[in-house]
């Protein structure tokens, strides 16, 4: 039997199929609750139906396992939506941190139950819409250790709302370009992209495989022990289906992680994923974003400038991040190179598969540094050759603050064809 949903004029809306061993909500039930039953590694074609407005007054989605929150329940676990609990900004809106109670995870107090980060949108535009709504459809049914946690969502007022696991340490993005932040060591890096790998192939592994289409360094949050969680599921699209190699659609996504063949054609493979983590790769051993119009001419698109340093290893040393100093070993650095090369081939069929993407990382971390090797040695940071190095330009971004901290020129797209999706006008 279907399960609700919701509505609103013009929207597609998705609800969830109902198997007989899962709790149905009714009105005895109340869809607060929280559902208890674990929720299904794969999707549903019957994820998706159209319901018309007048089936149902007031928007309502139901997903076991996940809480639908009110909205003064939100606002109260992150004290009115406080200023000093922001966490962060994104296209969608502001994320806060909340605090809720571990069982019933109604609204606590700061220290107590359980900490929660809460995004909340900006505007009831459709565009956010369709990004919470594809963030319950998506996120709420996986359960997986590098896939983010969502564990509720509140639809009250035009105010949309989603309620996830608080993960630590924040994105990637923030430890690799914010300012003064701790430079994280070659092994920690290698671990956060295994990670990230897991994740992807889990996606992309699922009976309905999923793309995410998001791929970047602000989306892979890290927990206490830097374990990554992909997160913002917004732009994220089932898979081709019936033997087709790919999917049609609007393009949308960031520039500079979105693959090629995507940006010129709209259409989106599996593998269009696989560039974007060859970019994090990128940006993660070079220390780099993957744009920054605050760069000279020639170095501002980080792919373009950084391809024919990749392939040998004397090169390949004048773009390694110079926090890293000499503390990494550098054949394990040629072969994330080469593996970057691979996940940037402009023919899809020719990348890497996201689970190839974790035995190779796993490979590559295998190798430890040998102390008496070519780049063993001093913990002095390496400079970049004159010519060739945008270190001093590195945190050079005056959009950013602490708490927001920007991204320079990386930027939602807006390119044909097809409908133009912004997130960040
Ligand atoms: N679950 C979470 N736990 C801890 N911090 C989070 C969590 N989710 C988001 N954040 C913080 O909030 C910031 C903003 O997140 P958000 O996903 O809204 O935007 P973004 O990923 O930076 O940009 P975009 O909207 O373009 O994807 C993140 O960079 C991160 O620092
Ligand atoms: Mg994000």
């Amino acid at each position: 039997m279907h399960m609700l949903l919701v509505v609103n004029h013009d929207y597609v809306c998705f609800v969830s199929s109902v198997h007989s061993d899962r709790k149905s909500p009714s009105k005895n039930n109340s869809p607060r609750d929280i559902r208890s039953t674990t929720a299904p590694s794969s999707l549903a074609e019957d994820d998706v139906v159209v319901v018309r407005p007048e089936e149902s007054l007031r928007g309502e989605i139901v997903v076991p396992n996940l809480k639908m929150f009110t909205f003064a329940e939100l606002r109260s676990a992150t004290r009115n939506f406080r200023p000093a609990t922001v966490l962060g900004e994104g296209g969608f809106g502001t994320v806060f941190r909340g605090w809720i109670d571990e069982k019933t995870y109604a609204p606590s107090t700061v220290g107590h139950g359980i900490p929660v980060a809460v995004k909340k949108s900006n505007s009831d535009s459709s565009q956010g819409f369709k990004e919470w709504q594809a963030e319950v459809k998506f996120l709420g049914k996986f359960s997986h250790p590098n896939v983010v946690k969502l564990l509720g969502y509140c639809w009250e007022e035009r105010q949309l709302l989603l309620v996830y696991e608080y993960v630590q340490k924040g994105s990637l993005e923030n430890h690799l370009f914010r300012k003064g932040a701790e430079p994280l060591p070659w092994e920690v890096r290698l671990k956060i992209m295994l990670g990230a790998a897991r994740g992807l192939a889990f996606l992309h592994t699922t009976e309905k495989q999923v793309i995410y289409r998001d791929l970047k360094s602000a989306n892979i949050l890290l927990d206490g022990d830097f374990n990554a969680k992909l997160s913002d599921f917004g732009l994220a699209k089932l898979g081709p289906a019936n033997g087709d190699s790919h999917v049609s659609t609007g393009v949308v996504g960031t520039y500079g992680y979105a693959a090629p063949e995507y940006v010129a054609t709209g259409h989106l493979y599996l593998k269009s994923d696989v560039f974007g983590f060859g970019v994090v790769l990128l940006e993660i051993i070079t220390g780099l974003r993957v744009v920054d119009m605050f760069r000279p001419n020639g170095q501002q698109n980080l792919v373009d400038w950084a391809r024919p340093f990749l392939p040998d290893k004397r090169r390949l040393k004048k773009i390694m991040d110079p926090e890293l100093g000499k503390e990494y070993p550098l054949r394990a650095a040629a072969q994330a190179a080469e593996l970057i090369l691979n996940c940037l081939e402009s023919d899809p069929k020719n990348r890497p598969g996201a689970e190839e993407l974790v035995e190779a990382l796993e490979h590559i971390s295998a190798i430890k540094k040998n102390p008496k090797g070519s780049n063993a040695g001093s913990r002095q940071p390496t400079a970049r050759p004159e010519e060739s190095t945008p270190t001093n330009y590195r945190h050079h971004n005056h959009h950013r603050s602490p708490r927001n901290p920007g991204r320079g020129a990386v930027d939602r797209l807006r390119v044909s064809p097809g409908p133009l999706r912004v997130k960040r006008p």
